[in-house]
């Protein structure tokens, strides 16, 4: 079977019941900051599972992109990848398990379908906790489509409880489908729960019948009942064509063969080079921080594997994945804007990638403080280095490392707030001014969407400023307008600008407004524009607001999500 046949069967399977067919979320949620990645087809239909109407109904199925980077060590085995593919179907409080239990194995089992011997599936059902009882009703229904008991094995919730991992939301305990391999059991008490490779999981039923309202909150019983679920692509497409591993199917194999190895150097190559261009196609850029810095760790991985097999034909492969994957995802097609942004990574870290590594190996012992120093100069992520590390049976404090971290970066930016670089082209007269209105306009945006709103950024030339800050809608004709007149208002209040030198506890004592959390050393300057406005800054700024003139507002648009962007001027 076809990677297409397989999507095109469970379309057809759910379409036939029912269901209508959904298109996939982005990778990057959207407006929770809670979670990296979507990790589940569950996880963008989430306002729907929780009671609110879905406009095409209560009966959905989809294929969902996914990203699960706590697997990145696995990757290279059978069954793991950082990307996969879940096809999902949901009922948002129409049919429960009866329904549930008879499509799944129908379309296991089913001749029309995937037609998988029943022998080779075991399924698992909930044990039962002080929250939800065990699940007889879903050992009744295995049994009654002719699943052997010897077959059913009940599981506690590390195996068979689903629920978002920031810890809120629908959940529920599950149902799961495994296939058995001819491997032998690895002992006798191996079970679907054992990772021996025996069992691999298929497919997920989760039965949402509960809610968390918060982290740590305990479950509670939800007005809908919901199903949610998930069968794993790339596995089953292995499976299903007698393969040993998901390396060697259509997914796969084209870009092994451009690697020129099958072994766990080009499967991890392969398989970070197909998830990085996910991630980039849905607008993640590699960073420091978030989604930007798991790509970046993606690549750099990759490009660690890369060196060892002297391979260079990136875009080769990612023209591999983007034709397979593009014809159900068009964001991926765009093959050179990605091939772009991915270059662009690798040649940064080759740079310094042999060299860090010769540093590395004639290390014969390892501290945080070097760990940091390989990220610092050679660009290692953390997690590279602990993976080299542990190949040469080393190990660091974590601690340390991220205890030099911090003091790096305040020394580095206490140096460029001295210097008065924070953000200024200059310090002529114009840019001086538009520096003083900037901390006005932050104070009115706080006073009037609360103290949430802080600085992102800012950038000021003696034309104009431009300014970052957070805030989470686009702002309003009447909001912008009530804006500029407030901050108008404070500059014809003739208010004198003064500064203070105190300890960073002084400031906080005072509710100074700090622009960037922990970038500054120990004694800060304060500035103070009347009583109106308190501001950790390095200057410089005017002696009062008298010299300022008209403030402007000339542009809000969005800096990136959560962010907005104001463009201002003086007159
Ligand atoms: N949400 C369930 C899972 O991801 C179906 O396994």
């Amino acid at each position: 079977m076809t990677y297409k046949q397989l999507k095109e069967l469970w379309f057809k399977f759910y379409r036939e019941r029912g269901h209508a067919i959904i298109p996939s979320a982005s990778v990057v949620p959207d407006g929770d900051a809670s979670v990296l990645f979507i990790n589940s087809g569950m996880h963008p239909l989430v306002p729907y599972l929780m009671g609110e109407a879905h406009p095409l109904g209560v009966r959905l199925a989809n294929v969902q992109k996914c990203i699960r980077t706590g697997d990145i060590d696995d990757v290279g085995d059978a069954t793991h990848t950082t990307f996969f593919e879940m096809m999902g179907n949901w009922s948002m409080g129409d049919y429960f398990k009866e329904d549930k239990i008879k499509w799944s194995w129908e379309f296991v089992t089913g001749k029309d379908w995937l037609n998988i011997s029943p022998k080779k599936i075991a399924v698992t059902v909930f044990k039962g906790d002080e929250i939800a009882p065990r699940d007889e009703e879903s050992v009744k229904l295995w049994l009654s489509v002719g699943v052997p008991k010897e077959r059913i094995y009940f599981l506690g919730k590390a195996d068979n409880w689903w629920q978002l991992p920031n810890g809120t939301g629908p959940c529920g305990p599950c149902t799961e489908m495994h296939f058995i391999t001819d491997k032998k059991p690895c002992g006798e008490k191996c079970d679907p729960a054992c990772d021996c490779g025996r069992f691999v999981e298929i497919a997920n039923d989760v039965f949402m019948e509960y809610i968390i309202d918060s982290p740590g909150a305990k479950p509670r019983k939800a007005k809908q009942q919901n199903v949610d679920t998930g069968y794993g692509l790339e596995r089953i497409l292995y499976l299903i064509n007698g393969y040993e591993h998901v390396y060697q199917s259509e997914l796969f194999n084209g870009a092994l063969k451009i690697i020129g190895s099958t072994c766990k150097s080009g499967r991890v190559i392969a398989e970070h080079t197909r998830a990085s261009i996910v991630l980039i196609a849905d607008g993640v850029t590699p960073n420091n921080t978030g989604q930007g810095y798991i790509l970046r760790r993606l690549i750099r991985r990759a490009v660690r594997y890369a060196h060892q097999l002297n391979f260079k034909d990136y875009p080769a492969l990612i023209n591999n994945f983007s034709g397979i994957l593009g014809e159900f995802y068009p964001e991926i097609q765009a093959s050179e804007k990605i091939t772009k942004v991915f270059m662009d990574e690798v040649s940064k870290f080759e740079k310094t990638l042999e060299r860090g590594l010769k540093e590395f190996n004639k290390l014969k012992t390892l501290d945080g403080k070097t760990a940091f120093k390989l990220y610092e100069t050679y660009g290692f992520p953390l997690e590279f280095t602990q993976e080299l590390a542990a190949e040469k049976g080393m190990t660091f404090s974590i601690d340390e490392y991220n205890a030099e971290k911090d003091k790096h970066t305040k020394m580095s930016q206490t140096a460029s707030a001295g210097a008065f670089k924070g953000g200024l082209a200059d310090t002529s007269g114009e840019t001086t001014k538009l520096h003083t209105a900037n901390h006005l306009l932050l104070e009115v945006l706080r006073r009037n969407f609360g103290k949430t709103v802080m600085q992102k950024g800012s950038n000021i030339t003696p034309e104009r400023l431009r300014f970052d800050f957070t805030l989470d809608h686009k702002m309003t004709e009447d909001e912008i307008k009530k804006v500029e007149k407030e901050t108008n208002e404070l500059i014809q209040k003739n208010l004198s600008v003064t500064y203070k030198e105190m300890s960073l506890k002084d400031a906080e004592k005072i509710n100074a407004i700090g622009a960037f959390g922990a970038k500054y050393g120990d004694v800060v300057k304060v500035f103070f524009i009347g009583e109106d406005s308190i501001e950790i800054c390095g200057g410089p700024h005017v002696q009062n607001t008298s010299e300022l003139g008209i403030f402007k507002i000339q542009k809000e648009e969005s800096a990136g999500a959560g962010i907005r962007r104001i463009k201002a001027t003086l007159s």
